[in-house]
C-alpha cells in the first residue's frame, strides 16, 4: 500500500530513504555581521569592507562533537555543511585560494574535525558547495553579484574569465571529494541562467564534466539538482510540496531543505522562529510524501548553536524518542488520510499522525477490513476500533452517514502530551 520511489539513479539511496532526517549547517564569516548569509549581496558590501569579518573570525567555542550529539539526539542521521557559501569564504585548508579559514585568526581547518565528530556518531557526511562566488577575481559580475550596481567596478572587471573560475570550482570540488574520506551527499548551489543579467548555469559551471568527476571520485554519492543537468535529488526549499515531487512524471528522490527562522546563516535579531510542533509536522508531512527533511542551523561566530536552535533540536528529539519508527524508513501510503492528518507507512505498520486532535472519533476510509490492532504510539495504549454500519441512521448519540469500508477509531478526549500524536495501526498480513 506504499507509494514507491520510481525514478532510478546511480546513487546509493537506501540509507537516505531510511534515515529521512538530516542537519543542514550554514556557517562562515557571515556569522559575524549576523544578519543572514546573503548580507554581502543584500547590502552590496565591497570586499575591502567585508574583509573585517575575515580578520575577526575566531570561533573559540567551536565544538563539533557537541553539534553532532545535538543532531543525533534530535533524530538526525546525516549532515550537510557549507564548505563555501556565495561569499567565497572556504572552511577548509584549500590549496586554491588564500580566502580560507586557515588564514583567519582561527587558523585551522573546520571541516575535518566536523566530519570526524559526525562520523563518530554514525552519521553520514554531506558537503554543500556554492557555485556562486562573490569574492573570486575570475567570477564574472552579474545581476546577482554583490557589486551588481557598481558600474565602475563592473567596467574594471569586465574581462573576468569564467573558464578560469570553472577550473577553480572543479579543483576545489576535487579537493573536497579526495581529502575527507567517503562523502555521501554533494549539495551544489545554485544555477540561475535565466533569472538576471549575466545569469549562470550548466555551461558556466561545466556541469556535465563536474558531475562525471564527482561520480568517479565518490561512486554512490547523491548529488542534488542545482547544476542544471537533473541530478539525483530534488531540493524544494523553504516550502512544503503539496505531493510527492515528480521528474518526467516519475516520483523522484527528494529532500525539503528548511530553516528554523527563515535565514540559513546566523541572524541575531531574527524573531521568526518556528515552534517545535510545526517542525515535527514538517518532518511528518515530508515523509508522508516520500521525502527527507534537511533542517538547518546557523551557528554563531563563537562557534555555538544558539539556545533557540538547541531548544528546537531537543524538542524534535523528544518527539523522535517516542515516535521514531513512524518516520524512520517510512514512506507515503496510497491511502488518503482524514482531514488534518498524515499517513506514513513502513511494512505492515500504518501511522496516523493527527495534526489536530478531533473530539472522540476519527474515521479512516478504506481501512475497515485491514487493521488487526491499534495503539497510541507514545504510550502503546490500545485504541478501540469499530466499523459503523453504513446503513445506520444518525439519531441522538448514534453516528450515521459513515461510508462503506470505513474504520472508526475511538479517541480519548485528552490529547496525548506530545507535539504530534500518532496512532500506530497494525495491518493484517
Ligand atoms: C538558497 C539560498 C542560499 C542557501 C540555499 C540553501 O540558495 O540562497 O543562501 O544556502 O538556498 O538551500
Amino acid at each position: 500500500m506504499t507509494q514507491e520511489l520510481r525514478r532510478s539513479t546511480a546513487a546509493d539511496t537506501e540509507w537516505f530513504t531510511r534515515d529521512r532526517f538530516g542537519l543542514f549547517i550554514h556557517w562562515g564569516i557571515y556569522a559575524l555581521p549576523a544578519r543572514h548569509e546573503w548580507v554581502k549581496q543584500r547590502e552590496r558590501v565591497r570586499d575591502e569592507d567585508y574583509q573585517r569579518y575575515f580578520d575577526h573570525f575566531y570561533p573559540d567555542l567551536y565544538d563539533p562533537e557537541k553539534w553532532a550529539r545535538e543532531a543525533k539526539n534530535a533524530g538526525m542521521r546525516y549532515f550537510v555543511v557549507t564548505t563555501k557559501h556565495h561569499d567565497g569564504f572556504c572552511l577548509w585548508d584549500t590549496d586554491l585560494t588564500d580566502y580560507k579559514v586557515t588564514n583567519t585568526p582561527w587558523g585551522e581547518d573546520l571541516i575535518a574535525p566536523m566530519v570526524e565528530a559526525f562520523r563518530s556518531e554514525g552519521m553520514k557526511v554531506g558537503f554543500y558547495h556554492s557555485l556562486i562566488d562573490w569574492h573570486h577575481p575570475e567570477f564574472p559580475v552579474d545581476g546577482l553579484h554583490s557589486r551588481r550596481d557598481d558600474t565602475e567596478y563592473i567596467e574594471a572587471n569586465k574581462d573576468r574569465d569564467i573558464a578560469r573560475y570553472r577550473e577553480y570550482l572543479h579543483g576545489q570540488t576535487r579537493e573536497l571529494l579526495t581529502r575527507f574520506g567517503r562523502v555521501d551527499v554533494m549539495w551544489f548551489d545554485f544555477s540561475y541562467s535565466d533569472r538576471v543579467w549575466g545569469g549562470k548555469g550548466r555551461e558556466d559551471w561545466g556541469s556535465v564534466e563536474l558531475m562525471e568527476m564527482v561520480r568517479e571520485l565518490q561512486p554512490g554519492i547523491i548529488v542534488n539538482d542545482r547544476l542544471e543537468i537533473g541530478g539525483d535529488l530534488k531540493t524544494p526549499e523553504q516550502y512544503q510540496p503539496r505531493s510527492w515531487p515528480e521528474v518526467e512524471g516519475e516520483r523522484a528522490l527528494w529532500e525539503a531543505c528548511q530553516t528554523l527562522n527563515g535565514s540559513w546563516g546566523y541572524d541575531r535579531d531574527n524573531l521568526d522562529w518556528k515552534p517545535v510542533d510545526m517542525l515535527v509536522r514538517m518532518l511528518v508531512d515530508t515523509v508522508s510524501k516520500g521525502g527527507n527533511l534537511l533542517l538547518n542551523v546557523g551557528p554563531n561566530a563563537r562557534g555555538e548553536l544558539e539556545s533557540r536552535a538547541v531548544e528546537r533540536l531537543r524538542g524534535l528529539g523528544e518527539w523522535m524518542r517516542l515516535h521514531e519508527r513512524s518516520v524512520r524508513d517510512g514512506t507515503a501510503s496510497d491511502l488518503t488520510p482524514p482531514p488534518d492528518c498524515r499517513y506514513t507507512e513502513n511494512g505492515n505498520r500504518l501511522y496516523l499522525h493527527l495534526f489536530g486532535w478531533p473530539f472522540k472519533h476519527v474515521h479512516l476510509e478504506g481501512l475497515a477490513e485491514r487493521v488487526e490492532y491499534a495503539q497510541l504510539l507514545n504510550d502503546a495504549s490500545e485504541i478501540e476500533m469499530r466499523v459503523i454500519d453504513p446503513e445506520q441512521q444518525a439519531q441522538n448519540t448514534t453516528i450515521g452517514g459513515i461510508p462503506e469500508g470505513t474504520l472508526t477509531l475511538e479517541l480519548p478526549v485528552q490529547r496525548p502530551p506530545v507535539e504530534v500524536p500518532v496512532v500506530e495501526l497494525f495491518l493484517k498480513g
